[in-house]
Formats: C-alpha cells, structure tokens, sequence
C-alpha cells in the first residue's frame, strides 16, 4: 500500500537540494525563461506549499536510484538533472531520451531579447514564457536544432558532473520513435520513465500506452502536467490507470502541475 502522505513529505524534504540545483542552472542558462520561472517561488506556493515534478523526480533519484532511465521529453536536461544529481556512481547507468527538440529557440538569447522587446512594447505585459518557433517552420533546420539541443542538454549535465555518454538521444516525434525503439527491442524494460513529451491528450495517451509493457518489476512511471489548467491530461491519466489498474498502483502529487506516479506492481 503506498502511503501517500509519507511519500508527499519526503518529496517536500528535497526542496533545498532541488532549489539550489535549480539557482546553478538559472546562472548557466540565464536565457531560459524556465529557470528563471523559479526566482520567487512563494508565487508557486500551493497552499503554503512549494512542490515541483523536479522534487518528485529528485526523489525518486535519491530513493530508487533507477538504473535503466527512459525520458519521453528532455528539454535541456532539467529532469534528468534532477534524477541523476543524486547519484555518485554513474556504472550500469543507461538512458535513452526522446526528444523532438520543439523548445529550443525559447531557451536562446535571441528569443530572450526579442521577448523582452515584445514585451516592453505589450502593453498588458506579461508573457509566461520566451517566444517559440513552431517546428514546423524549423524543420528545414531540424539537424542543427537538434545538434545544439543535444549539446545544450551534454554541457547542462557537465556541470552537474553527470556524464552523457550514458544517454542515447533518439530525436524525433515519440509517436513515431519509441514505439519503433520497442520494435527493435522488444523485451527492454526500464526502472524509471518519466512521459513529459508532447502535452496534447492524443500523444500523451499513446505515449503512456507505448511505454507501459515496458516498465520493468518495481519500476515507476512518472506523468507531469496532470493539473494543467489548459491541458487535458488528467482525462488521459484517469483513463490510463484504468486500463492498466491490474499491472500498476497509482498515486497523484498535487503539487503546481501536479504529478501522476505508476508503481510496476511484481509480476508474477
Ligand atoms: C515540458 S518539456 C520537458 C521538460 C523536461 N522533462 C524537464 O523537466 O526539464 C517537453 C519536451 O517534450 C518535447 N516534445 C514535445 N512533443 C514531442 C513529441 N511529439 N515527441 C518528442 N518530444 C516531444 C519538447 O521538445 C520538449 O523538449
């Protein structure tokens, strides 16, 4: 029986280490607006309480210490900071990250400066993150885009000491990429996977589905978003946990985003 209390206070208790994490890479990507989105966390306070994925996830890496890692959804390697921040010996570490790359013109000085710019002259202010570019209109660039990213996401985990010759990077849309990962390899399981990619219900749902067989005995599936005002992932959590009620105990964090967690159940 997971005991959801404990594992809520335990969660809470990494907010120093998480804090500071989140305070060195706010130094060294200063043009990411998501850093930045943490400077004066008392405004994401949720009744009095400051509860982050990134918490969940350093958790999970503090206590569990995952050794075969999946990532649908990378960034710039937040998440994966997060986790392996917490572990000292890199040996028997695996991760393989999918990712298709769509963020990262938000997280460069370019964007930073002409969001800044827009902003000045907007004047009902605030935009809550730096201007994007859709991928469709990137797609001519896809291989520099994704080059850089992956860089981004390399010198992120440098800095952490964490070494990225333990990650494959598989670019691309997840619909696509990981269900044809599992068709190469079918009998991979993985010890922790965290679904953060796309955050439409369709992608989400598929994304779930795709990886489910594939979390090995014990092993946790992390869901970000589900309290999203604008997304609908809630829907997709509730259905996805009762498809899968037999193979899997369930438990949601309700922190800012809130955070769905899939406990592998022994099988049998
Ligand atoms: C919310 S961000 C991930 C944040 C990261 N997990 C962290 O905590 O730092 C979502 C990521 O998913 C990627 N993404 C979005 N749609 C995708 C898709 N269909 N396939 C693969 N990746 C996708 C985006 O490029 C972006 O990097």
């Amino acid at each position: 029986m997971l005991d959801k209390a404990q594992i809520t206070k335990d969660i809470v208790s990494t907010t120093p280490f998480v804090l500071s994490n989140f305070r060195l890479l706010r130094k060294l990507d200063p043009n990411d607006h998501y850093w930045a989105s943490f400077t004066d966390i008392e405004k994401l306070k949720v009744n009095g309480v400051f509860l982050e994925t990134a918490m969940v996830v350093s958790w999970i890496g503090n206590t569990h210490k995952p050794k075969r890692i999946l990532e649908i959804g990378t960034r710039t390697g937040g998440s994966l900071i997060a986790l392996l921040s917490n572990y000292q010996d890199f040996r028997n570490i695996e991760v393989v990250s999918f990712d298709m790359w769509r963020e990262y013109v938000s997280t460069t000085y370019f964007s930073k400066k002409f969001t800044e710019l827009k902003n000045k002259n907007n004047e009902n202010g605030e935009i809550a993150g730096n201007i994007n570019v859709s991928e469709k209109k990137l797609k001519p660039f896809f291989s520099l885009i994704r080059n850089l990213s992956i860089n981004k996401v390399k010198n992120n985990l440098a800095y952490f000491n964490i070494p990225s010759d333990i990650i494959t990077f598989i670019s691309g849309d997840s619909k696509r990429t990981v269900p044809s990962y599992f068709e190469k390899l079918p009998n991979e399981k993985f010890d922790y996977i965290l679904v953060d990619g796309a955050h439409d219900a369709e992608t989400a749902f598929i994304d779930l589905q795709n990886i489910a067989d594939h979390v090995a005995e014990k092993g946790i599936i992390v869901f970000d978003d589900i309290n999203f005002m604008n997304s609908d992932l809630m829907g997709v959590w509730v259905r996805f946990k009762e498809i899968q009620k037999n193979n899997f105990d369930f438990i949601e964090i309700d922190c800012r985003k809130g955070v769905g967690l899939a406990f592998r159940k022994d099988i049998a």
